[in-house]
């Protein structure tokens, strides 16, 4: 059965392309790309071709980016690596409470060494409250970090103005930039972002694959996390050069349609938007979209439970918030942070428009979504009875 796919934020399909790119270094050029003869050398032009790729899609140099296994590795890598194994409070790390758990996760972990971890506070929009970090970077911050775009409801975070702040304290500023590649403009070296971590499965490449941005000026801060064949100054491992060339090939595509791609993202927003309320009344956008990617929809469905709609929906495919938080039972991290309470975040649903989906495709899964909504919340249209809301 067809399957109607509003989840792109968890993952992607991969691309024809990207999958034809990828082939050849599967089958007959399997060499290592840090092998000295003639198959080592073939695959590592195509690892370099494909490094120029994702500086392309970076607004970086070839020589700054560094292949990973995938956001959670690069943000390790990132987090990690500028702090020493000794260092304790008062040195200190800044991290933003609405971040994918990979980098939260590493904060917690920081705090179990004695590090001082400190959280970053956010508006109901999402946004980070500038003047609220500003005081509390010191002299003794040695990285702050936030996602360029929130997975769950897609604030766009001012990097520029966040960089300016740390770069002012002596701190550096890490990017997670999982969700915002392919999807915003991105011109690192102008954010003057230092580190910047992306994922191939979230542009139509390839999962087990992704990148860390490294701004040369910043790199003798760096340390590896682990320790290896040194392949690359700061991660070691032989170089999976299928899975580069398909990142390298997602990020070419990515860019070459990426304004396109925003502007029939909008136009579906649009559209899932109005049908929601037409459908189901009381329905309301978390995030403000004035600050927020054309992609992703997060919406309240009042007297629906979240977790109920995505989970008996057969044909239809989204989020209830990120996909690493739908096997708990929590409410998600990111609603609470800006301010929904366990009802209203229980009740969210995440739609992540595809720009190449067909229109007919969006108005049949939003058709399902809304069906099964009313159903759930106990509207009855033929006899009027109401509960919780009365029909639209
Ligand atoms: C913002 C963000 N960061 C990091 C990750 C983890 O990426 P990966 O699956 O490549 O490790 C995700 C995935 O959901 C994400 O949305």
């Amino acid at each position: 059965m067809k399957v109607i796919y509003l989840d792109g934020c968890a993952t992607t399909r991969v691309d024809d392309e990207v999958l034809d790119a990828m082939l050849p270094f599967l089958r007959e050029e399997y060499g290592n790309p840090s092998s000295p003869h003639v198959l080592g050398k073939r695959a590592r032009r195509a690892v370099d071709e494909a490094a120029a790729s994702v500086a392309a899609l970076l607004g970086a140099d070839p020589g700054d980016v560094v292949f990973t296994s995938g956001a959670t590795e690069s943000n390790n890598l990132a987090l990690l690596g500028v702090f020493g194994h000794d260092d304790r409070a008062p040195v200190n790390g800044l991290f933003c409470p609405t971040d994918h758990k990979s980098s939260l996760a590493i904060g917690r972990a920081l705090a179990g060494r004695g590090v001082d971890v400190r959280m970053m506070r956010v508006g109901p929009d999402g946004r980070i409250d500038l003047e609220h970090l500003a005081g509390r970077l010191d002299l003794h911050s040695r990285v702050a970090t936030a996602a360029w775009v929130n997975s769950e409801i897609g604030t766009v975070q001012p990097v520029a103005e966040l960089a300016a702040l740390c770069h002012e304290a002596g701190a550096l500023l890490h990017v997670d930039a999982a969700q915002a590649a392919g999807r915003i403009p991105m011109r690192v070296r102008e954010a003057a972002a230092d580190t910047l971590s992306i994922s191939g499965h979230k542009i139509r490449g390839p999962k087990g694959v992704g990148a860390l941005y490294v701004r040369p000026e910043i790199r003798h801060r760096l340390r590896p996390v682990m320790f290896g064949g040194g392949q690359y100054e700061l991660r070691s491992g032989t170089i999976p050069a299928h899975l580069v060339v398909g990142l390298g090939k997602a990020c070419e595509l990515a860019l070459a349609r990426l304004e396109a791609e925003r502007a029939r993202a909008a136009e579906l927003r649009a559209t899932a938007l109005d049908m929601l309320q037409a459908g189901l009344p009381g329905v309301r956008v978390n995030g403000d979209p004035r600050h927020g990617v054309p992609h992703v929809l997060s919406v309240v469905l009042p007297g629906v439970r979240g977790e109920s709609l995505v989970s008996s929906l057969s044909s239809v495919a989204l989020a209830t918030g990120s996909a690493c938080n739908s096997g708990s039972q929590e409410p998600s991290h990111v609603l609470t942070a800006i301010g929904l309470d366990a009802e209203d975040a229980n009740s969210t649903v995440r739609i992540c428009l595809d720009a190449r989906m067909p229109f007919e495709d969006l108005v049949l899964g939003l058709d399902l979504v809304v069906e099964r909504a009313r159903d759930l919340a106990g509207v009855v249209v033929a006899t009027g009875a109401q509960a919780p809301f009365s029909p639209s």
